[in-house]
């Protein structure tokens, strides 16, 4: 990277939400995953007897000697456990190696690659152990909120069926209305994530979210909507096919808020065909992995609300029709690297080729937008194409509630009025934006 560009966010700055994040809330989050697994010793013990209780029993100091690391500022050491990607992360903490001064720690590295960093070790003790390794340890969260998510659901199922009984009778203008309500849904259901909140599950799923949304404008600080919904309009009448791409953010409200999105860019015959990308393993406590997808879709079509249940039919027939797909597993391994996007291009070109063919890539929530602009600390008037440093394998835009110190693409003056009204009006979630980079 040159000399020129911001530096990244790091928590070698006392004042910055990064250096918050690694004192406080990563070893909050790092206790409840040892909790997680403390519940387990009992079934464990039962299913496998005296060799499985030992084997949680061995996890369990395994991540306490980690959160000690992390609160201690130990030096990274190299991955030696036998996740795919261990390499990979190898070759990352070596060129951070070269590029800093002092031994990459906690906390004097870039904020990205500790963050990331604590929740790869994670997994990659769950790997070496003999009996955990598929065990995931925010799976309660995140099923609770998924049931916490229905009614809030169920509204939304009410009024995409209502928008599809009416499809013919609604002219362009009001398509463009319809669609910045679901993908206005889609953004600000990105507002509490588990990891923010360390695993709290806060009850604003409960609340109507499609009345909700206009109150929500004004906190919007940049909305490039219209020009999103009209690049998808130009490629239909080009009379190609349409492939939407969403990589998925948090479980729970948000990802069935993101399959509204996609059930409606369907319906209204926007798009032919949804591509979701997903986490091989768990990721920032909520993030979807693939078990996760699965079991949101079984659940959804089994739900006691007729409209919303045969939704989450449809969407298990889709997978089957194709007009649903998952992007496979030997392609998704990128998202659960540190690496910012601008270097997608060089260490995972498959994935990057198969972006390509996309008509939008729809990138969901607050991580990846920290990916997209290389995580560094960006003047917040940038414009949103200069930040993502040549990332631009097909049309793409960022959903996302604001939860880190950068932003960009604001107008003049935006910044300054939010910092007025709202201190943290950078990492409280409060505030969003829509922006997107459409000339691929
Ligand atoms: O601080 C909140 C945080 O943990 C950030 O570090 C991270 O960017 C974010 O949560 C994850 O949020 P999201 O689920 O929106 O990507
Ligand atoms: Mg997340």
């Amino acid at each position: 990277m040159s000399d020129s560009l911001p530096k990244p966010l790091s928590a070698r700055y006392k004042e910055s939400f990064a250096y918050e994040t690694v004192k406080d809330r990563m070893p909050v989050i790092l206790t409840k995953a040892i909790d997680a697994c403390h519940k387990q010793i009992e079934p464990y013990h039962e299913k496998c007897g005296e060799k499985g209780a030992e084997d949680v029993k061995k996890v369990i100091g395994q991540m306490s000697k980690l959160r000690n690391e992390l609160m201690t500022d130990k030096p990274f050491v190299e991955l030696d456990d036998d996740l795919k990607d261990a390499s990979e992360w190898n070759d990352c903490l070596n060129e951070l190696k070269n590029s800093q001064d002092e031994k990459p720690s906690y906390f004097t590295s870039p904020w990205l690659f500790s963050e990331c960093m604590m929740y790869r070790r994670i997994s990659g003790i769950l790997q070496n152990s003999d009996f955990m390794k598929s065990f995931d340890p925010y799976q309660d969260q995140k099923r609770v909120a998924l049931d916490n998510a229905i009614p809030g659901l169920i509204t939304m199922a009410d009024h995409l069926k209502k928008i599809s009984e009416e499809r013919n009778l609604i002219q362009d203008t009001e398509l463009l209305k319809c669609f910045q309500t679901f993908l206005k849904a889609s953004l600000w259901s990105n507002r509490f994530d588990l990891s923010l909140t360390a695993g709290e599950n806060k009850d604003h799923e409960s609340h109507n979210p499609v009345e909700t949304l206009q109150e929500l404008e004004s906190y919007l600080l940049a909305d490039n909507s219209e020009a999103i919904f009209k690049h998808l309009c130009n490629v239909k009448q080009s009379g190609n096919k349409i492939r939407v791409d969403m990589v998925i953010d948090n479980a729970g409200f948000e990802f069935s808020s993101d399959i509204m999105l996609a059930e409606f860019l369907l319906e209204s015959k926007i798009a032919d065909s949804i591509q979701f990308h997903v986490k091989c393993i768990p990721w920032f406590v909520s993030d979807v992995t693939f078990e996760d997808f699965d079991y949101t879709l079984k659940t959804l079509s089994q739900t006691e609300n007729k409209v919303l249940a045969s939704y989450g039919k449809l969407w298990l027939k889709r997978l089957q029709d194709r007009t649903f797909l998952i992007a496979p597993k030997e392609n998704s391994q990128f998202w659960t690297l540190s690496r910012p996007y601008s270097e997608m291009h060089k260490h995972d070109p498959k994935l990057y080729q198969r972006l390509e063919s996309s008509a939008l890539i729809i990138f969901k929530g607050d991580m990846n937008f920290r990916k997209l602009v290389s995580d560094l600390a960006w003047d917040s008037e940038i414009p949103f194409a200069t930040s993502v440093l040549g990332f631009s394998p097909a049309p793409l835009c960022t959903l996302r509630t604001l939860k880190a110190d950068v932003v960009v693409g604001l107008a003049p003056g935006k910044a300054e009025d939010a910092a007025k009204k709202d201190e943290d009006w950078m990492v409280s979630g409060k505030y969003a934006i829509i922006l997107a980079h459409l000339d691929a």
